[in-house]
């Protein structure tokens, strides 16, 4: 069993690098190798593995092993040992489900990742650290005992993992216009993480949306860069201070580069048609300061600009990104974005050399790994691909190998088990919950309910229902109704602000309402669902189930309060006016107390729109300084007398 105590850990696994170390040593110099028949293959002149003769003695620990070396220095002395299939095999990202863990160790696989919602069964935080160990230990059994770092989407929380503490999405977080509060959310995170072992986040999206229609609207901060430029404090969080600084240091990603959301349409992956100094203008700042803020690597995009692919643009990569920006970290691709290049199924050889000459240093390639390094070998073999692009792109990797602190602590850090879902993290959320929450209409001041309340009746499926208010990428990729993970709903935060005294009464579909109740509260709004399953090209209001819902509860003459649970604003402005209240409320996440927190006014409301709020689905796309005439303009926001 693992040793329980961080420092315990560390000796634990210091001694067993050193007979690691010592025994690779032992069989290297033996030449009896653990890596494949393949060693001697390499095309890049680097025949097999040299060593001084104190590394021969087994004297001297290897210099890429000795944590005391400036990280250049082991990524230089590593790198000279590496054969042609070892650093192909760090560029290599496959999906869990299609890999076995011997198959990391033959192939020196550099990552693995769980897609959404691709989790361990049972889907408990101590399994997650089980399986994270399993295949760390089959990477550290490779010849060079290079650790892999494993990537997942915990985008608002350790949202994989059932039990986390899931946070609201970023639009909700963008109403908060409090980058400190993202800094706390990033760090919780990442201890969430590190509990479990994994030390890659597929997060922050700094993406900025220009059409509510995209099925990513939520995943964005704002429709302005400013406010997802702020937000990269989400990186400081995760990372730390710099990279590996602190025990739950983990990479941060920022995505998806570049122009994601400012597609024709809102069309998800789609075609970003604008000039350059558009997309240098809205699209490229967020990533200008996630840059700055030393994230460690950058996802790209599976959009297009101007009809090219991101997964294919060297001069957006290479020469913007990498060379304009001085982005020193590493890119990985997309989920199958290499296949999409050439809008085929599938990926061919040619895109392989495309999407690697283009500046992309690792693919995630969930199940056809062994093609991708397959190809991209003959591609370099051929020429196509010069090695030196596979040597900038391996230092890349390792050196944030090596800053994550990964050869030395490569195991779950299981002391912080504890963490997840934790009451510390859950009164984080809440307050995140409350400060995002943003009051739209308040006529007669109905809100705060105050102790004039004493019967309440609330309704609507959003009310009552965990799945509902955390959204998309919550256990599952496209999230989904019902019990899914412990939390607070909203009715339960409702309960329990109001208090004993308060009679709180529920009907999913407003049945049951009548004149007795002094407020009726009606939570409504989407289904969860992620990327292009919530792009909506059709009409952007409310289904009518919720309506019919409202239509009661206003029927019984009482005040209607409307709550909107949705990944972005809808079209409500035929309706505002039968209603009293109206609060956008986002995807709060588990802890459905903060939204009662301020309809009770225990927290007043200071949550501002990061997205302009259209008078109808026709303005779509609509954004500040355009002309058109919102409902309400980006950045407004009541709050109480
Ligand atoms: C998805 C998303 C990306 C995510 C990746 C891995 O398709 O576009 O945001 O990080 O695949 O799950």
């Amino acid at each position: 069993m693992y040793s329980t105590s961080a420092k315990a850990k560390r000796r634990t696994v210091r001694v067993r690098h050193r007979v690691l170390a010592f025994g690779m040593l032992a069989t290297l110099a033996l030449g009896t190798g653990g890596g494949s028949a393949r060693d001697g293959e390499s095309a890049d002149g680097n025949a097999g593995i040299t060593l001084t003769s104190a590394e021969r003695a087994g004297t001297g620990q290897l210099p890429y092993l000795d944590p005391s070396l400036p990280v250049g220095e082991r990524v230089d002395d590593l790198m000279k040992r590496m054969s042609l299939d070892d650093k192909l095999g760090q560029m290599t990202q496959p999906e869990r489900r299609y890999i076995k863990p011997a198959e990391i160790t033959e192939h020196r696989i550099g990552s693995v990742l769980s897609s959404g919602g691709s989790a361990p069964k049972p889907n408990t935080a101590e399994n997650w650290a089980d399986m994270y160990d399993e295949l760390q230990k089959a990477a550290l059994a490779g010849p060079l005992r290079v650790p892999l770092m494993y990537g997942v989407d915990a985008v608002h929380g350790h949202n994989n993992v059932v039990g986390a503490t899931i946070f609201p999405h970023n639009i909700g977080l963008g109403a908060t216009r409090d980058p400190g509060l993202v800094r706390e959310i990033g760090a919780a995170t990442a201890a969430e993480m590190t509990a479990t072992g994994v030390d890659w986040n597929f997060a922050p999206c700094v993406c900025v949306v220009r059409n509510d229609r995209w099925g990513r609207t939520y995943e964005s901060f704002g429709e302005v860069p400013g406010l997802p430029s702020a937000m990269t404090t989400m990186i400081d969080g995760l990372q730390g201070a710099k990279l590996g600084a602190g025990p739950t240091s983990v990479l941060a990603t920022a995505k998806h580069y570049l122009g994601d959301g400012g597609t024709q349409g809102g069309d998800d992956r789609g075609d970003a048609r604008i000039p350059e100094a558009r997309l240098r203008e809205i699209h490229l700042p967020p990533f200008r300061a996630a840059v700055r803020r030393g994230v460690g690597s950058v996802m790209v995009s599976y959009s297009s600009w101007n009809g090219v692919k991101l997964h294919e643009h060297r001069y957006l990569i290479t020469e913007v990104l990498k060379g304009e920006l001085g982005f020193t970290g590493f890119v990985v691709s997309d989920y199958n974005g290499v296949d999409q290049i050439d809008g085929e199924p599938g990926f061919t050889r040619a895109e392989v050399a495309k999407a690697i000459n283009a500046g992309i240093d690792m693919v995630m390639v969930p199940e056809e790994w062994k093609k991708f390094i397959r190809y991209l070998g003959e591609e370099v073999r051929a020429g196509n691909v010069p090695m030196s692009r596979i040597d900038d792109a391996n230092r890349r990797i390792l050196t944030k190998k090596f800053e994550l602190g990964l050869f030395e602590d490569p195991m779950a850090d299981r002391s912080y088990l504890k963490s997840v879902g934790g009451a510390d993290h859950r009164v984080l959320a809440r307050r995140a919950v409350a400060k995002s929450q943003v009051l739209l209409k308040n006529s007669k001041n109905v809100l705060p309910l105050g102790a004039a309340a004493d019967k309440i009746f609330v309704a609507g499926r959003g009310a009552d229902d965990i799945g509902r208010q955390s959204g998309g990428w919550t256990v599952t990729w496209q999230g989904e109704p019902g019990d899914i993970t412990p939390g607070t709903t909203i009715l339960e935060g409702v309960r329990e602000v109001a208090g004993p005294s308060v009679k709180v009464d529920y009907g999913r579909d407003g049945k049951g309402i009548d004149d007795s109740y002094d407020a009726a509260i009606a939570v409504v709004g989407e289904d969860p669902y992620a990327e292009y399953h919530g792009d909506r090209t059709g009409g952007l209001g409310l289904d009518d189930v919720d309506l019919r819902t409202i239509e009661r509860l206003q029927a019984a003459d009482v005040p209607v309060i409307v709550v909107l649970v949705s990944g972005r604003p809808l079209d409500v402005a035929q309706r505002l006016s039968g209603w009293d209240a109206l609060v956008a409320s986002w995807l709060p996440g588990t802890e459905g107390a903060g939204v009662a927190d301020v309809l009770f006014g225990k927290v007043a409301p200071t949550g501002r729109l990061p997205v302009t709020w259209m008078s109808d689905a026709g303005q779509q796309p609509i954004n500040r300084g355009d002309g058109e005439k919102p409902l309400f303009p980006f950045g407004y926001g009541l709050t109480y007398n």
